[in-house]
């Protein structure tokens, strides 16, 4: 595996079907697991590794974002990567950029909503990424349920030669889903913190047994979370995969996604379903088999 700077030295180090992992580093088994799915498809496997100054807002956590590029190195090296693309901020911007997107409706709510100009940080960063790289495939995980939405549409608007993946999230065997940011929270606070993924595979379990109905599925989470004094829920919510509006019923492929803030830390998780007439396939995530990478640090 080679570390480099530029788009022109990935260009010219790939070949046959690209695949491509955009991360911020930290690399944690959800991100591994992108890795290896892009291994299994593609001729050269690059992951980009570069926290994105622009997709943080003011009150956002960019400075104690954790860093470690040599430990980021060894876990992709492991995995499968071919190249590992570390720009820095002056490689990715050389320049004040007056380019702006915005993918409207689809950022209006949830995460847009309590996060602005996140997504118009993620969709250029993403943009350049697609365009600078080209890959065949771009791996995104599942646990950012609205961000993949955003990026399939920012990818289907610009006529992007590339096909967008969304791959499951992974969690932790207590259901917890791994994130970067899991690092930051303390034993009660991590012990709390799995009340969002109990709410949410209860949900996808009344889904399983016939429920349809998005308040009573967003109840059910809410419910749970406020079982933990220590989570304050910012949203809970069932919306349409495609549009990212709010859905009253599920009849097309969704997520239910719930936000909450645990002392300093914001968490994120959702279950998916994917409908076809009335059957209906959930996608809980997986659990982590054996210890995981952050265990083994
Ligand atoms: O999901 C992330 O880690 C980031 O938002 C991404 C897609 C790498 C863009 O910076």
């Amino acid at each position: 595996m080679i570390t480099v700077r530029s788009f022109e030295e990935v260009r010219a180090a790939s070949s046959g079907r690209i695949g491509l992992v955009p991360t911020m580093g930290a690399l944690h088994d959800g991100h591994l697991r992108l890795l290896r799915t892009a291994r299994a498809e593609s001729d050269t496997v690059v992951v980009s590794v570069f926290v994105n100054p622009l997709q943080f807002g003011p009150d956002d956590d960019l400075d104690r974002y954790p860093r470690d590029l040599a430990r980021d190195q060894g876990l992709a090296m492991e995995a499968g990567a071919d190249i590992l693309f570390a720009p820095e901020v002056v490689d990715m911007y050389p320049t004040d950029s007056h380019t702006h997107l915005t993918i409207s409706k689809l950022t209006d709510n949830f995460e847009g909503a309590h996060r602005p100009g996140h997504f118009e940080g993620v969709a250029l960063v993403v943009a350049k990424l697609l365009i600078g790289i080209r890959p065949t495939r771009a791996y995104f995980g599942r646990k950012d349920a609205q961000q993949l939405s955003v990026i399939r549409r920012l990818a289907i608007d610009l006529s992007l030669p590339v096909e967008i993946i969304g791959v499951s999230t992974v969690r932790e065997p207590d259901g917890l889903a791994l994130s970067s940011r899991n690092q930051f929270l303390g034993p009660d606070q991590r012990r709390a913190a799995t009340a969002l993924s109990r709410g949410l595979l209860a949900a996808a379990s009344a889904v399983e047994d016939g429920e349809r109905h998005g308040p009573h599925l967003e109840e059910i989470v809410a419910e749970e979370a406020g079982t933990e004094a220590l989570l304050e829920l910012e949203y809970v919510a069932l919306a349409d995969a495609a549009t990212v509006q709010p859905l009253g019923e599920l009849t097309t492929d969704a997520f239910l996604a719930v936000a909450a803030r645990v002392g300093e830390t914001r968490l994120i998780d959702n279950v998916a379903f994917s409908v076809d007439s009335d059957t209906v396939t959930v996608d809980r995530g997986e659990l982590l088999s054996g210890p995981s990478v952050l265990e083994e640090a």
